[in-house]
């Protein structure tokens, strides 16, 4: 992929205000703090146009991050499983979530981030379940990667795989921070636009 152009487009919180047209959609999903922005940032070689922060809860909107002028998205949503949101943010943010999850229909592909090092939450199982009820094409990012040894990303992958019972559903490792893996995630990314 060339990316010849990268821009934030708006943040929503309501269906009323994703974009107009009918771009394909790779929307990014997790639970806070695992590095969805981050992974927009070093898919697309910007330092910081998603903001990130070491404080979960960071992105509370959908974004929408324009590539290529009009090529495609990347959607930035909220993260859940945030213990200190109040019970009305979080409310307020699995609703957006599953507004946009719902009702969006350029979705080309779900991309289900979860942490390398942890097995998946029940937060995480209760999202990976309702992908799949979505009938959405969708894979999983096992994110930094870096903090393990690197001896250890196969087998790792693999017992989230084992977890989660994936058969089809490609799985990949990856590290925002190292920048690393990013080949085979376009690759996987390129397929489904
Ligand atoms: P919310 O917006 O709260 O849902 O979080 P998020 O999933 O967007 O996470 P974000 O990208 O803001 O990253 C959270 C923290 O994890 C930041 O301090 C990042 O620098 C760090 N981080 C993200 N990816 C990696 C990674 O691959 N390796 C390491 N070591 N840290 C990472
Ligand atoms: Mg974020």
């Amino acid at each position: 992929m060339i990316i010849k152009d990268a821009k934030f487009e708006i943040s929503s919180v309501s269906p009323k205000q994703y974009p107009n047209g009918t771009a394909p959609e790779i929307v990014l999903v997790g639970k806070s703090n695992v590095g969805k922005s981050s992974f927009v940032n070093t898919m697309l070689n910007r330092k910081s146009l998603a903001r990130t922060s070491n404080t979960p809860g960071k992105t509370r909107q959908i974004n929408f991050y324009n590539i290529n002028n009009g090529e495609f998205y990347f959607v930035d949503l909220p993260g859940y499983g945030y213990s200190k949101m109040s019970h009305e943010e979080k409310i307020i943010s699995g609703k957006f979530i599953e507004e946009y999850l719902a009702k969006r229909n350029n979705i080309k592909l779900i991309v289900l981030v979860l942490d390398i090092r942890h097995n998946p939450t029940n937060d995480d199982k209760l999202m990976y379940d309702y992908i799949l009820k979505t009938n959405l094409p969708f894979m999983v990012v096992c994110n930094k990667a870096d903090k393990i040894a690197i001896t250890k990303v196969d087998s790792e992958v693999e017992r989230i795989k084992d977890f989660l019972g994936i058969s089809y559903t490609p799985i990949l490792p990856f590290s925002a921070e190292r920048k690393i893996y990013t080949e085979n995630m376009w690759k996987e990314i390129e397929n489904h636009l």
